[in-house]
């Protein structure tokens, strides 16, 4: 069939009227190929046009359809991948997502695929289940971007899946104590399944305060997102309460864990299939995880001491949540750990060093924290009446209450990949 027969019957496939995208696909080797159709499968109804052939293919095609959502093109054959990928990009409509494929594994041509607007690129070969990871990721950022028509198939469709973050600016702030009462309160709140994740794989104590068994399985699937599926999750998240479950590792201190790009994205992604609600507890200690969930979050926590570096540290921390989630609504909290009568750092210093109001003051009570962790509950259980408890009630009851912008559904206004890519080069 010539380029441009294909083209014909592309345009009358994607003018059918059944939802599903609009995609076409250029790749050389078999095996690839038929991996791509496989994962195109159900997000084109089984209407993806893949075909074989190289980038060279596509660049000889003189006319796209208008309505072509996705193009997949292996570079793996280009003298000049840049070049190509950018004539390329100028051809396709404007809001066609572009993927590349191709056996360099290099961070720099990846980057320089995204300068020339190309909104991923995967190296060969790639697990099943990566390349359809790649098209959600991608659609996902449309939507936010508010950069094309959002489609039957959207991962997004009608639900709004929510993480929250919680990070502690400096150690033993409260951190663990806060992000463990508020998945409970929300859970009870909602009626509804919350899940609790620390993704401090080597240090992290909640499962210990929730007196649930740690698992090897967290790390397994942050490796290989692709493993997640309905039993995996029922067989990880560890039950507490009726509305409350949780998963934790204990690596040991000797195995290195080096997490690959976007893997706490992915992995959030195929959790919230099962899960709506997400409760992360952040890791100070591993800036690349710390990363990718911040990123990845919807509502972030931020929980600081009143202490002069605890301050310095959340100012720092604000400054990351701006860079890498600017979408996301952020919320501060002075910890309860220290009390804050015998601190010298008063929460206004607080207020006017990170330019907004604290918006929940965690008052110490050593006694319901202390019964929380013996009982191995959360101090919402433990201890009630706690001030604690009053005093992140109101967070709570905002966090998914109608008017909240991530209850809608709608999906607040991210920067693009460009964008977000473009800041990180120029610092
Ligand atoms: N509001 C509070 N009042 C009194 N003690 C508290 C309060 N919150 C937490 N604690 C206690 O402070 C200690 C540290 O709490 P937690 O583990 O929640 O802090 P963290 O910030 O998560 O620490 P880490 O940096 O180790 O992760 C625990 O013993 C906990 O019981
Ligand atoms: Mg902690």
């Amino acid at each position: 069939m010539s380029a441009m027969a294909s083209a014909q019957v592309l345009t009358s496939i994607s003018r059918d009227d059944k939802p599903g995208l609009s995609a076409m696909a250029f790749i050389s080797d078999t095996a690839t190929l038929s991996r791509v159709s496989a994962d195109l499968f159900s997000v084109t109804l089984g209407k993806a046009n893949v075909r074989e052939g190289s980038i060279d293919a596509a660049l000889a095609i003189g006319e796209w359809p208008r309505d072509l959502d996705l193009l997949i093109v292996d570079l793996a054959s280009a003298a000049d991948p840049i070049a190509d990928a950018a004539a390329l990009k100028t051809a396709v409509p404007g809001g066609c997502i572009v993927i590349g494929v191709g056996r360099i594994n290099d961070v720099a041509l990846f980057r320089d695929l995204i300068a020339v607007g190309f909104n991923d690129y995967l190296a060969l070969p790639f697990a099943e289940g990566a390349m359809s990871r790649a098209v959600d990721r991608a659609l996902e950022l449309r939507q936010r971007t508010g950069n094309g028509v959002v489609l039957g198939q959207s991962p997004l469709k009608d639900a709004a899946p929510r993480t929250l973050s919680v990070i502690g600016a400096r150690g033993g702030v409260g951190a663990t104590t806060v992000a463990v009462a508020i998945a409970a309160m929300l859970g009870t709140r909602l009626k509804e399944e919350v899940l609790l994740i620390d993704f401090d794989l080597h240090y992290g104590s909640l499962m210990l305060a929730l007196d649930l068994e740690a698992i090897d399985a967290l790390r397994e699937a942050l490796d290989q997102p692709d493993r997640i599926d309905a039993l995996f999750i029922q067989q990880v998240a560890q039950k507490k309460s009726d509305y409350l479950y949780a998963i934790g590792a204990e690596e040991a201190p000797t195995n290195g864990f080096q997490a690959r790009p976007h893997a706490a994205g992915d992995f959030l992604r195929s959790i919230h299939r099962r899960f709506r609600w997400v409760v992360a507890d952040v890791p100070r200690g591993d800036p690349v995880i710390q990363r990718q969930v911040i990123e990845a979050s919807t509502d972030i926590l931020l929980v600081t001491d009143l202490s002069l570096p605890g301050v310095r540290d959340a100012m720092r921390l604000q400054q990351l949540v701006h860079d890498v989630a600017p979408g996301a609504k952020l919320y501060i909290a002075t910890g309860g750990a220290i009390d804050a009568r015998r601190s010298a750092v008063k929460v206004a210093d607080v207020e006017r060093t990170l330019k907004r109001k604290v918006d929940c003051q965690i008052p110490a009570d050593t006694a319901a924290a202390h019964s929380a962790v013996n009982v191995g509950k959360s101090v919402s259980e433990a201890a009630p009446a706690s001030g604690i408890v009053k005093a992140l009630r109101p967070l709570v009851a905002g966090l998914d209450a109608p008017g909240d912008p991530g209850t809608s559904g709608k999906v607040r206004k991210m920067p693009s990949l460009i964008e977000r890519l473009g800041r990180g080069l120029k610092k």
